[in-house]
Parts: C-alpha cells; structure tokens; sequence
C-alpha cells in the first residue's frame, strides 16, 4: 500500500504534517534508503558479461518484491537459475504461478541485457523438470540489442494515481502487440470495479492482509536492511511513522483509522484508471508462467518507451477460497475460450517514481548446481 505525499496531505489534512516535515529539514534529506537502491546504480558495472546481465536481470519486476531468484554460474560462460524456495507466498500465491512469472520477467530481462552487450543467450527452461532449476543458460558472442532494452532503468510499476487522460489509439495498438489492451469504457468501468472487489478481499482477510504486512519494511533503516517486500519509505511516510499513523500494528487493524484510510487511498488509486494491459495463455504449465513473465517486461519496457505507465493489479487472479468468484469474473471478462489470465495492470499516464529496493547481486549467487 503506497502512500504519497499529495494524496495523504488532503486525506489527513496538511498542519500537522508540514508542521512535522518542516521540524526536521535533516531528517527529511535522509531519508532515501541509498543502500537498498545501490544494485541500480551497479548494473552494467561487472566484467564477466553473466554478473552483467544478471545485474540487470535482478531489476525486474516480480511479485510483492520477493526477488525469489538464486543463481549458480557454470564454467566460463553458462549459469542455472534457481527459485528460492524460502521466497514464496503461500496465502495469496499458493501454486507459486505469480512467482514463476516473476523469473521469467528476470530471464528475459537478462537476455535482453546480454544483447545489449553483445551476446545471445542459449535457454533451457526447467532442464530438469518443472520442480528443479527455472533455467539453464549459455551465453554465446552475436545477441543482437532490443531497442527495449533501453528503458531497463526507467521501468517501474507505477503504484499511483494516474492521469485522467485516456490512452490515446495509436498507443494502444502499438502495445497490443504485447497484449490485450482495453480502453472502451464498459471494459474499464468492469475492470476497475473488479479490480477493487478483489483488493478489497485480500485486505479483509486476515491470513492473506497479514502475508502483505508481514512484507512491509517501514522505514529506511528496515528497508536498507531488507531491501525487498513493500517497501514504505521517504520522508513524508517516516514522519506518518513518528506520528503513529502508519505503523506495522495499524496496517494490520481493520479497525484502526490509518486501516480506513489507506483503504481509501487505494479506492481512489484504482479507480483513475483509464485502460488495462491483460496477458493471457491457452494452458498453465510452467513454462507459460514463464513465458508470461517475459511478455509482461516487455510490455512494460514498451509503455516506458511510450512514457505510458503500468501497474500490475493481481487480486482478482489469486488462488485461494475467498478470492474464487472474482477469479472467475476475470475468467469470465478476459479469457472467456477458457484460457489462463496470467496478468492484469493498470495502464495511463503516472507520476514518475523512485525505483525499488533490491538486494545486490553478490547476495544472488549461489554454489548449487
Ligand atoms: C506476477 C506479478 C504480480 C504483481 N502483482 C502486483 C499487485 O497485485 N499489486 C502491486 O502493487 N504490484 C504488483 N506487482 C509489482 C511488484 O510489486 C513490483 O514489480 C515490485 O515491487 C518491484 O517494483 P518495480 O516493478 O517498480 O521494480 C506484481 C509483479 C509481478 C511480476
């Protein structure tokens, strides 16, 4: 859940957090969490070309930030990609679908930065069966650079309100070469009502509210020392820390106020919502959640290019008991031949965002094979 300054500012009423963001000028210049955001400063730094494209790789969007990748390098130029298995997400994604589509966006952003550099990359996926490693990968001199690649660092998923300004067509279809996209308004209007029903179901289950706020790091000192999850940080939410409205206890209490009001904060997120990317796939195997995870960087690469912003909005493709009907309302609106929705986001014009918090690459490697 992310609170901005302007949208908490009217929501709260501006004196008092002036008053306590003024009170410390200092404490306001801080507040950046320098460590968590190195590994963006350090992508592209590596001799070895693997450590180079991995340090790109590991920028990639994927769920709740888990960053659920490890990585073995082979000889001189191969590695083999891991899941982690102690980085998953049990209440909300029980089968692990979302955090498969979170390595495949880490794959292809690896071979897209290999490119970049010059070099193809030769892929396996799951050389041992789908329960052992993700990938297998070689990297051989010739790749060819990806015009995508170039928006690797700008790319972010935009957890804002955006724009009331449609998307305009021409945009639209140059990115429906990525995915479905929907601009009509009985589309949008459905998307976005669904989209909050399913937000606010997961919030209002314990179990699965309690799995998000048990990923949350407050601060910057939790957030440099556990650079993952959701990461509440900058200095307008530190000083709604030191007044107690936001708090590890409140984001967890229906009842409380700071509760009330971070639901509204996300009604109002979702609702300036003027078109929707979907990306759907004929079967569920592994390697579709793979494949999905690529077509969605790429996606997002594209509306980066296109200075278009994109959020993926998840709740409503969950598995779990109390989430069933509006699975399959989505089902039913976007994948009617009885496909899998594989994701859903949020599509407009969006403020620019600071990037997210990574753990470094050195951090990533491992000796299993
Ligand atoms: C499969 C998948 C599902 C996601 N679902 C959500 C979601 O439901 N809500 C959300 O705010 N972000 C969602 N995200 C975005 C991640 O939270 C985001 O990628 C992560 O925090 C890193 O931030 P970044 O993409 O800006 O680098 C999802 C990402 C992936 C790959």
């Amino acid at each position: 859940m992310s609170l901005t300054r302007r949208q908490t500012l009217s929501l709260i009423g501006g004196g008092t957090i002036l008053a306590a963001t003024a009170a410390g000028a200092g404490f306001v210049s801080t507040r950046t969490p320098t460590r968590a955001l190195q590994p963006w400063q350090q992508a592209g730094r590596y001799d070895d070309v693997r450590l180079n494209a991995l340090s790109f790789a590991l920028l990639a969007p994927n769920p709740h930030n888990l960053q659920p990748w490890q990585v073995a390098l082979e000889g001189d130029d191969a590695l083999l990609l891991h899941r982690d298995p102690t980085r998953h997400l049990p209440e909300t994604d029980p089968f692990d679908r979302q955090i498969t589509i979170g390595l495949g966006c880490f794959l292809e952003q690896m071979v897209l930065a290999a490119g970049a550099a010059g070099y193809a990359v030769d892929l396996t996926l799951f050389p041992q069966g789908p329960d052992g490693p993700v990938a297998h990968a070689v990297f051989g001199a010739g790749g060819a650079a990806d015009p995508l690649a170039a928006h690797i660092l700008a790319r972010r998923s935009c957890k804002e309100p955006f724009e009331d300004k449609a998307v305009p067509a021409p945009l639209a279809r140059q990115l429906e070469a990525y995915a479905d996209i929907y601009t009509d308004a009985p589309s949008v209007q459905a998307l976005t009502s669904l989209t909050w029903d399913a937000w606010l179901v997961e919030a209002m289950t314990p179990r699965t509210m309690q799995e998000s706020v048990d990923l949350m790091r407050f601060g910057k000192a939790e957030i440099n020392a556990n650079p993952d999850g959701i990461d509440l940080g900058g200095p307008f939410l530190e000083s709604l820390m030191l007044l107690g409205v936001v708090s590890r206890k409140v984001q967890a209490d229906p009842a409380s106020t700071g509760f009330k009001q971070g639901i509204e904060l996300y009604r109002a997120m979702l609702q300036a919502t003027p078109a929707y990317a979907v990306l759907t796939s004929p079967t569920n195997t592994r390697t579709d959640q793979i494949d999905a995870g690529r077509r969605w960087l790429r996606l997002n690469l594209a509306v980066t290019g296109l200075g278009l912003s994109l959020h993926p909005v998840s709740q409503a493709l969950q598995e779990y008991p109390e989430m069933a009907d509006h699975y399959a309302t989505a089902h039913n609106l976007l994948a009617p031949q009885g496909h899998t929705v594989q994701m859903l986001g949020r599509l407009g014009y969006g403020p620019s965002r600071a990037p997210s918090p990574r753990w470094p690459l050195e951090t990533k490697l491992i000796d299993r094979t």
